[in-house]
């Protein structure tokens, strides 16, 4: 058991923000299926959005993508319409503080045991990494009207330390690591980007040494609260963010890759490596990291 909050989660094993279609239904099968235990919204803002136009997801090497969705969403009141036995962990986003606050405030859903506040997507102007500087005030206004745990979500940043310092001191309870690298990749004969929004973020496979980078630094600095995330392909990649300060493990572009067994493969090896090596997984949390 692993207790974030006043929440107990089964195991680790997650699902990241924006793999699973924002569609109630889809979801509610989705957890009786594959049963993660929590699963992350898309990120909802107050508003719908419309998302950028095709191609938004292509894929660049093996288990590696792009993707510029552009926060595309039916707005925050979608949320309340999912009925779902999988604990929810509702990312919220938006272009100005008061935005992010009344998204936060629409929240009605008793399953939802986490506020994810995503200040780093990188695939839409005035949103997500844009809103990145404004962190301490976001966070002490959504603190000050909702009692539900508040995580930040930012990207693998140079002066990730100082933000989650800001974070930290304005009450957040734990921050989430990492977002999406923002990047471009051009066609070579129409010499034009690959997506039709020009840049994207890159995920998978090749962000995972980067996401373990950050998640150490951050653990060595703060020994917070993580939600770790960033190439989890297999059971040892879970292992790793887990002993480098990770609390819960977050699965993205495995889902999109490999599909949803992924996840029951990596939570029995993960249950395998703990029995072998006679470990509670409290015991793994941040072990490279704590001298
Ligand atoms: C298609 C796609 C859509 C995503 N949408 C969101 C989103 O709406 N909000 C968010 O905070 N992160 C979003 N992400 C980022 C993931 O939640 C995750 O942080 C990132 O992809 C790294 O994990 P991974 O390498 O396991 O995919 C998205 C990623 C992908 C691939």
């Amino acid at each position: 058991m692993i207790r974030i909050g006043g929440h107990e989660f089964s195991d680790p094993i997650i699902i990241a923000s924006g793999i699973l279609p924002d569609v109630a239904n889809y979801i509610e099968n989705f957890c009786k299926k594959y049963k993660p235990s929590a699963i992350t919204t898309k990120t909802f803002t107050l508003d719908p959005l419309e998302p950028h136009y095709p191609p938004t997801l292509i894929k660049v090497h093996e288990g590696c993508y792009i993707n510029a969705i552009g926060l595309g969403n039916p707005g925050i009141e979608t949320i309340n319409s999912i009925n779902t036995e999988c604990p929810l962990i509702a990312s919220v986003g938006g272009k100005s503080i008061d935005e992010i606050v009344k998204a936060v405030e629409r929240i009605r859903n008793d399953k939802v045991v986490i506020v994810e506040l995503n200040l780093s997507s990188p695939n839409r102007a005035g949103y997500g990494q844009d809103m990145a500087s404004y962190v301490g005030e976001i966070v002490k206004n959504v603190k000050g009207i909702t009692k539900l745990p508040v995580f930040v979500k930012f990207g693998p940043w140079d002066n990730i330390n100082e933000l989650v310092g800001k974070a930290l001191a304005n009450g957040a309870d734990g921050v989430t690591l990492i977002n999406t690298v923002k990047v471009l990749s051009v066609d070579i004969y129409s010499a034009k980007p690959l997506l039709k929004y020009g840049t994207g973020g890159l995920s998978g496979k090749c962000i995972h040494p980067l996401a373990v980078r950050i998640i150490k630094e951050v653990y060595e600095e703060y020994s917070v609260d993580i939600i770790g995330m960033g190439g989890v392909f297999d059971w040892r990649d879970a292992v790793e963010l887990i002993e480098v300060g990770a609390k819960l493990v977050g699965l993205g572009t495995v889902i999109i890759d490999k599909g949803p067994n992924a996840i029951t493969e990596i939570r029995i090896g993960l249950q395998n490596f703990l029995s072998e090596k006679g470990l509670k997984i409290k015991d793994l949390i941040g072990i490279a990291v704590r001298k």
